[in-house]
């Protein structure tokens, strides 16, 4: 394994940190309280290829591989977890989606824009029976002639709002599990396919998410994806890298609570002097930059074993277990070291605690990546 980065890793480390301290702090605390979607920074984010990062050329993204952009998401998400998150689905869920499983058709059709930013795409899985047992979905897609018609509902949806393009999860056999699932390219702005409200969440209030709803909508059969029967199988693969992005917007939140920790307790002064020379602090501080860093080579090992088209289900469930749950700790720790001042708004820490949340949640709940680890142990 290779601790370095190479030049270009090296440039875009650079580039994201300058991007969001320029371009994402200011605001960020305001986008928090409103719930506002970071219209403005996802275009040029965009212009800086972050919307299509290891889509390659051919199809206009910016080619590059994913340990570069966990790199990015890591950078991004230091300072706002809601425009990571945006460009974390855009890439490693819905671009992937085009790369490895649509054909060149679909990937004409859709890929450019999308990788451009000049669309943002979603990913529409869980419903509101199934969450983490993603197989007991109720949509059903029924064909009828050259189109699919699709009746259901589709919950918790990333970017549900802001995304003009989805992959939506359907069954299109009813009684067989997991064997009945198929996966479709679905636009916004087709007849029978209405958008819920924003939901109202915890954190990472910048992005926006939303139920889909379907009542008829006629979908042409050119946007299933794949086989029939094989959607399910897509969702698991393409989730598989999807984590390594949740990881890694998790470690970008930790390592924010770690260097927040770090400033703020040189400053602030107890019983005579700074805070930072208590062992208490000095825990807390080490503890946090232990686990950190621990975070960051199990995500860059997945992400490297994904560059290198190894299998990387485990140890990308391992990175985002590891990272989301070190991501909670840390943001809590932080907030203790700031005590009463952490625990207001006006901080800005007690948001990192509210992002890290998610992290745990979605893309797989932290006790479904124990389980996908705990099954490749005992695969034979
Ligand atoms: N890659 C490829 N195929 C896979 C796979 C993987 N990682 N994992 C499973 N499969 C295949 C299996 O091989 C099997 O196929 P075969 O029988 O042909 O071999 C099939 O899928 C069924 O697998 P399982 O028997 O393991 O399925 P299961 O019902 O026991 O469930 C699970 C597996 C791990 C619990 C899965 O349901 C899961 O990951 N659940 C969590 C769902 C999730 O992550 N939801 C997130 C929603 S998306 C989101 O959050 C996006 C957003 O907006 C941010």
């Amino acid at each position: 394994m290779d601790f370095n980065y190479t030049d270009e890793q090296l440039m875009i480390k650079q580039t994201a940190r300058d991007f969001a301290e320029e371009n994402l702090a200011p605001g960020v605390m305001e986008r928090d309280e409103e719930a506002k979607y970071p219209v403005e920074q996802i275009k040029m984010m965009a212009e800086l290829g972050f919307m299509g990062m290891v889509v390659p050329d051919k199809w206009q993204g910016a080619g590059m591989d994913f340990v570069s952009y966990v790199i990015a998401i890591e950078e991004l998400a230091r300072v706002d977890a809601s425009a990571a998150v945006v460009m974390s689905v855009n890439n490693s869920l819905v671009c992937q989606i085009f790369l490895n499983w649509c054909n060149d058709q679909q990937r004409a059709k859709y890929l450019p824009r999308l990788a451009t930013g000049e669309i943002l795409g979603a990913y529409s899985l869980s419903e509101p029976q199934s969450g983490s047992d993603a197989s007991a979905m109720r949509t059903f897609a029924r064909k009828d002639g050259d189109h699919y018609v699709l009746n259901g509902t589709k919950n918790w949806v990333t970017n549900g709002i802001s995304s003009d393009v989805a992959i939506v999860y359907a069954l299109t056999t009813k009684g067989i599990g997991y064997k009945g699932v198929s996966a479709f390219i679905v636009e916004k702005g087709w007849e029978g396919f209405s958008v819920g409200k924003k939901e109202d969440k915890l954190g990472i209030r910048g992005s926006d998410t939303c139920e889909f709803y379907f009542d008829n909508c006629r979908i042409p059969v050119e946007n299933l994806v794949g086989e029939e029967g094989k959607g399910f199988k897509i969702a698991m693969n393409t989730l598989d890298g999807g984590r390594i992005g949740i990881a890694a917007q998790a470690l970008g939140i930790a390592q924010a609570a770690l260097d927040k920790s770090i400033v703020y307790a040189k400053e602030r002064e107890q019983f005579g002097q700074p805070i930072a020379n208590f062992g208490a602090t000095h825990d807390k501080l080490s503890n946090m930059a232990c686990n950190v860093d621990a975070a960051r080579l199990l995500i860059h090992r997945a992400a490297m074993l994904k560059d290198e088209n190894k299998r990387f289900t485990k140890e990308g469930a391992m990175a985002k277990y590891f990272a989301t749950k070190i991501a909670m700790e840390a943001t809590t720790l932080c907030v203790q070291i700031f005590g009463g001042y952490g625990y207001m708004r006006e901080y800005g820490v007690e948001r990192l605690m509210r992002d890290a949340k998610i992290t745990q949640i979605y893309e797989g709940t932290s006790e479904i990546q124990q389980l996908v680890i705990a099954r490749e142990l005992l695969r034979d």
